[in-house]
């Protein structure tokens, strides 16, 4: 038997609520495997915050370290300062776990509603950069408050950060039948970032023949997300125009409900951490009106990451088949969650 060491923060808002959907549908798809979760449950966010002070000590970043996976729900709250928790304690674990490549799949499941004119078959995956970019901190102000404030905030791109997200993208499109890779930047503009991303994938492409590859400044990709959105295979971009634009992918292909993600350390020298791509969702929170799936997304891509591709594809079935019965009419968090977790379950052979 093989035991996973999940880690497990539920966070602020409609965390909790779509992380125990999340964890039901684990269980189910798990059961009667010889594989067992063992779950340790982290106390971060914004009570904490309040309680203690604390975002993520050493302390909880020592002990997460000691998991195989990480599964969030969601983290921040209106009570708690713009940028404390999100820096303090999300892009803290995405940077000292050096989740480098944050994977952002994109797919339109027959029968979800879309903004789009013409859906056609949308099926893409967005390779963000995690760990560095504007994301990093460098940055300053002076003269605050004054007319003559100077804010100044940094976008950090070594050579060394690059060339490893960039040949993780070409990896997984070579992996997939379409093979094609988009660069995603504004290197007319951005000159020094954008001429080393541009100069990395044309070297990394080199070693990809198979690969065809496609650039788009970030400004032409949103229309091609809305008017054509089926040139995309694999996007690589920065970490902020891949925040930007993942929550565009996320808005044509059925809205934020259903965007998963994965916070990934490729070498697995760290616990990978899955997470849905939207917020806490304060307003709702506590009332069972959330939607689960992308957070059972999230653990289907938790259990490929952990090699368990079958028990990861019988849960995205479990999705698209429930996503292809939906009419509008609403559902409760944890009738969704029992929906995912019943199709999930194992088949006892007849
Ligand atoms: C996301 C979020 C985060 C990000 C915020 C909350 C720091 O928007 O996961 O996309 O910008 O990466
Ligand atoms: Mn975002």
């Amino acid at each position: 038997t093989r035991t996973i060491r999940l880690a497990v923060v539920a966070g602020d808002g409609i965390g909790p609520e779509v992380v125990a959907e999340g964890l039901k549908v684990l269980d189910t798809v798990l059961a009667g495997s010889d594989v067992t979760v063992e779950r340790t449950e982290f106390d971060l966010g914004a009570q904490r915050w309040h309680r203690t002070g604390e975002t993520l000590t050493d302390e909880d970043l020592a002990a997460i370290r000691e998991h195989d996976a990480i599964l969030l729900g969601a983290i921040g709250d209106p009570s708690v300062p713009s940028g404390v928790l999100e820096r303090g304690l999300l892009l803290k674990l995405r940077f000292a776990l050096d989740h480098y490549v944050n994977l952002r799949p994109a797919r339109l499941y027959p029968g979800v509603p879309t903004p789009l004119a013409t859906p056609g078959d949308v099926d893409f995956v967005v390779v963000r950069e995690g760990t560095e970019g504007p994301y990093v901190g460098n940055g300053g102000a002076i003269r605050v408050g004054t007319p003559h404030e100077v804010a100044n905030e940094v976008s950090v791109n070594t050579a060394f950060g690059v060339e490893r997200v960039v040949r993780d993208a070409f990896a997984r499109a070579q992996a997939r039948p379409r093979k094609k890779l988009t660069l995603v930047h504004k290197h007319n503009v951005l000159v020094h970032a954008g001429h080393l991303w541009r100069r990395t994938v044309e070297a990394v492409g080199a070693e990809y023949p198979d690969v065809t590859v496609d650039y788009a400044h970030v400004d032409a990709a949103t229309i091609y997300l809305v008017t054509d959105p089926t040139r995309f295979d694999v996007i690589v971009t920065d970490n902020l125009f891949g925040d930007i634009i993942t929550d565009l992918a996320a808005a044509i292909s059925g809205g934020i409900g259903l965007a998963a993600s994965g916070n990934i350390n490729p070498e697995r020298t760290t616990p990978s951490m899955f997470e849905p791509v939207h917020g806490s969702a304060p307003d709702i929170a506590g009332q069972g009106k959330a939607d689960p799936t992308a957070t059972v997304l999230s653990v289907a891509l938790l259990l490929e990451h952990l090699g368990l591709t079958d028990e990861a594809r019988r849960v995205s079935d479990a999705v698209a088949a429930d996503i292809a019965e939906r009419d509008g009419t609403p559902r409760s968090t944890s009738a969704v969650g029992d929906a995912l977790a019943a199709r999930a379950a194992a088949r006892v052979p007849a």
